[in-house]
């Protein structure tokens, strides 16, 4: 259909005139120095055009919200001057009371759910009804209906996927009104915290007639080497032309740079279709890889031409990587060994509810990359776009999942009471997405599928594994079994590219055996126990919890706590210790996500109420590493690593379990400047331990290598609280009302040492140009509410959310507690 017209690039002409006339090298020179300043600047023109030709607006501001169902609600003339106003992304679960009762239970988070209505009126330009504008949600929780000046649009159940509909036929000139109904009151639905609302993004998307097609571009790159990378760019046109109209489309490769590396253009006439799909071959010489320390992203723009005339432009981000998975050296990236050494996280953002933030969400990635870890499971649904997005800027591992359950329920109002009508439109949407991200390297079609024990494992795994081949096979699809035995039916199926272990650590090395010539990757892994700040004794007692499987045994701490010494797991899983060691020792098994690296809310293992949320996390819920976040750091990285613990404050003589990460030959523990003599790891051992009879004081340990001290660590015995520590993340954030500066308080004695059972009320007032947005601690158990201006410290710790406002200045936050001086620092927001 289209006339390929072979655009040669700058090094093309270089190389036929270095071939041709080497004599006249000075001129090429010249020439090349030329072009390269007007392709700059060609460039320049066409970024500037590009607000005319596709406008993408955030439509975040100025919704008006009611909780609770209302007649009527869609229509144009109803009065919601009485609504409050607020700006999405927003949960309304997260601002709710905690109880027992909440139909979501414990496992959901026990907040509450229910049906909220949300209406925003905006203006449309006359000249924008001669164009197509639609309106993107990245994602409402859930069973959402959508009206335009009160016609109805369309319905979506599932919460995690992103849509579209087009307002175009619908507006008027002036005033319209968009009306979203938003339904999470049939529970439990979910076996975690899910939150309520229009809870991603919202976008308002405005292009010509004749426009790139919604996730309308596929970007592959089949050849790789050191000196070439074939790109190909797969382009989705939506026309409206007619007859005799020319359509161009023209595509720039950007290197990361932002300069230009290939170009194509290609033309039709009088196409009666009204999509139109084309093809482009591009090379890219000398590619810069993408990869996990440097992750190089370019970027495709694409632009229609209709009669000459710019009518859409769309921009594609990429990266130039390969990845394999290899029955029996495990996996490589760019033809690099490496260990998958991933975590599974869910959505939520803690004391933020699920209503996305991307700041909340690179302050994750941050942690999880300062720990070494390179990989993230979306578990166990579609994640919202800047998860993606941040993995490849910030050089991440995605496995991406679709569902939880397929038609077999979990939970009486799952995703499977629509499984039938969308499982195929929820799972495509979602490849379509995020299919150009190079983050994303194995597509997962299901967690603890249900169907594993049933016939139709076999059929619905053919099925959904053709759904995602049909949009994508460049990645490797799987699913998170938890009876990983040739019998399985979706492993049966032969769907699988790799064989997902959920657990069953113990058998990882019958793996060659069990599944001769398969790759293996070990879905979800772990599932140990832990509350930051506690410590059971004696550390080398294992304890399996719950003990029970009804659940019915009595609970094991009376405080609903877990111990932090890596020595509690669920029966299911292991300790952390457990599985690594396993998985270390083996080339074939390729790595693992661990479960999980945040706590998250709901699912409040090994207990229930009134602990509302989980205790899996490396990391818990306010950020605050748990222990054992340092022994991982010492095996994934290659920082030197020295973590000593637990605090020093217990009973005259009591012996207390001294535990050491470290990645140094050897470690030398004293107290009060005594030797208690000098460790080294055996055999597997992946942490150090002394028994120590409790005297006050400090106790010191210095690790060597070689004989040369390489770090010192101390823990020292606090007195009673004396002051306020309070640190911010970062003092300068942006002024443009969604930045967030993440500030932690510990309370500490005259010395500055963390009280370690302070639990100090303390109270935040905040001025100038910014918000508390939430409040947190980390404690699994506590019902104070996420949104206040006020936390208790748990374990000496707590955690503020301060939020920009729109302008420049500085904000002040002070922290206060009763008998203690108040601390105020200072925010700048630019
Ligand atoms: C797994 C499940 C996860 C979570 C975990 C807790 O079986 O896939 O979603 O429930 O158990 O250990």
């Amino acid at each position: 259909m289209f006339n390929r017209i072979h655009q040669p690039t700058k090094s093309d002409r270089m190389k036929k005139l270095l071939l041709n006339v080497p004599l006249l090298l000075f001129f090429l020179i010249l020439y090349a120095q030329c072009q390269f300043k007007q392709e700059k600047s060609q460039l320049t023109k066409l970024w500037s055009k590009q607000g005319n030709a596709r406008s993408i607006l955030n439509f975040g501001k100025d919704w008006k919200f009611f909780l609770g169902d209302v007649a009527g609600a869609e229509a144009l003339s109803f009065d919601d001057s009485a609504w409050r106003k607020l700006i999405v992304p927003h949960d309304w679960s997260i601002e709710g009371e905690f109880s027992e009762k909440n139909p979501a239970t414990p496992n959901g988070g026990a907040l509450p759910g229910g049906i909220g209505w949300y209406r925003k009126s905006f203006n449309i330009a006359d000249d924008d009804l001669n164009r197509s504008v639609f309106i993107d949600f990245d994602g409402v929780y859930q069973n959402s209906e959508v009206w335009i000046n009160g016609h109805s649009l369309g319905k979506r159940f599932y919460g995690y996927s992103s849509f579209r509909y087009e307002l175009t036929p619908f507006l008027v000139s002036g005033a319209n009104l968009i009306a979203v109904k938003v339904d999470n009151s049939t529970q439990p639905n979910s076996r975690w915290y899910s939150g309520s609302g229009i809870y991603r993004n919202v976008w308002l998307v405005t292009t010509g007639k004749t426009h790139i097609d919604h996730w309308g571009t596929f970007v592959t790159t089949p050849e790789i080497s050191d000196a070439l990378a074939k790109v190909k760019i797969e382009t989705t046109i939506k026309n409206n032309l007619s007859k005799g109209q020319e359509l161009v489309l023209e595509t720039v490769i950007l290197d990361p740079d932002g300069n230009k590396v290939a170009s194509g253009r290609m033309k039709t006439d009088g196409i009666k279709d009204s999509i139109v799909n084309s093809n482009f071959d591009f090379e890219v010489n000398n590619p810069v890889l993408w990869n996990l320390d440097s992750p190089q992203l370019y970027s495709a723009v694409s632009q229609v031409f209709v009669d000459g005339d710019l009518v859409d432009t769309y921009s594609t981000v990429f990266g130039i990587r390969s990845f394999e998975f290899n029955a029996e050296k495990g996996f490589f990236l760019n033809g690099k060994n490496i260990k998958i050494n991933g975590v599974c996280n869910h959505h939520d953002l803690g004391c933020l509810g699920a209503a996305i933030n991307k700041r909340a969400l690179e302050r994750q990635i941050e942690i999880l990359k300062e720990m070494g870890c390179n990989a993230i499971r979306t578990s166990h649904n579609p994640p919202a776009p800047e998860l993606l997005d941040l993995a490849d800027r910030m050089g991440m591992i995605i496995m991406d999942e679709a569902f939880d359950m397929w038609k077999k329920p979990k939970n009486k109002f799952d995703y499977s009471t629509v499984w039938d009508q969308m499982h195929k439109k929820d799972l495509q949407d979602l490849i379509r997405r995020d299919r150009n991200h190079p983050s994303v390297m194995i597509w997962s079609i299901g967690n603890e599928i249900l169907e594993q024990w049933d016939s139709t494992g076999i059929s619905i795994g053919k099925e959904l594994a053709g759904y995602v081949q049909e949009l994508d096979t460049t990645r490797l699809i799987t699913s998170a079994c938890n009876d990983p035995k040739p019998y399985n039916n979706i492993i049966r199926s032969g769907a699988l590219d790799l064989i997902g272990y959920n657990y069953h650590q113990n058998t990882f090395p019958d793996f060659p055996k069990e599944f001769p010539g398969q790759k293996f990757i070990g879905t979800e892994t772990v599932s140990a126990l832990m509350t930051r700040g506690v410590y059971d004794m004696p550390s080398e007692e294992i304890r399996r919890w719950p003990a029970e499987k009804d659940w019915k045994g009595k609970m094991p701490n009376a405080d609903h706590t877990c111990s932090s010494y890596d020595n509690v797991s669920t029966p299911w899983g292991s300790t952390h210790e457990e599985t690594w060691k396993v998985i270390k020792k083996h080339d074939f098994l390729s790595g693992q996500f661990i479960w999980t690296g945040f706590d998250y809310l709901g699912e409040p293992t090994p207990y229930w109420w009134p602990s509302r949320s989980s205790y899996f996390g490396i990391v818990d819920l306010a950020g605050f590493p748990k222990d054992v976040y340092y022994m991982y750091q010492s095996e994934w990285t290659n920082k030197d690593v020295l973590h000593i613990f637990p605090h020093w404050n217990w009973k005259k003589g009591q012996t207390v379990d001294i535990w050491a990460y470290s990645n140094a030959e050897e470690v030398e523990l004293f107290l009060n400047d005594q030797s208690l003599g000098v460790k080294k790891k055996a055999g597997d051992d992946l942490h150090l331990m002394w028994k120590v009879p409790f005297a006050p004081g400090t106790l010191k340990a210095i690790s060597r290598t070689g004989g040369k001290d390489i770090l010192v660590k101390e823990v020292k015995t606090a007195g009673a609280h004396a002051k306020l520590i309070v640190t911010a993340d970062r003092s300068s954030i942006a002024a443009d009302a969604t930045d967030l500066s993440f500030v932690t308080v510990d309370v500490v004695d005259v010395n500055g040492v963390l009280v370690p059972d302070a639990n100090n009320l303390i109270k935040f007032q905040i001025e100038g140009s910014g918000t508390i947005v939430g409040v947190d601690n980390g404690d699994p158990v506590s019902h104070e509410s996420f949104k206040a201006s006020q936390r208790k410290a748990f374990h000496g710790k707590c955690l503020v959310v301060v939020q920009s406002g729109e302008t420049a200045g500085i904000v002040k936050l002070t922290a206060s507690s009763e008998g203690l001086p108040a601390t105020t620092i200072e925010i700048t927001t630019k």
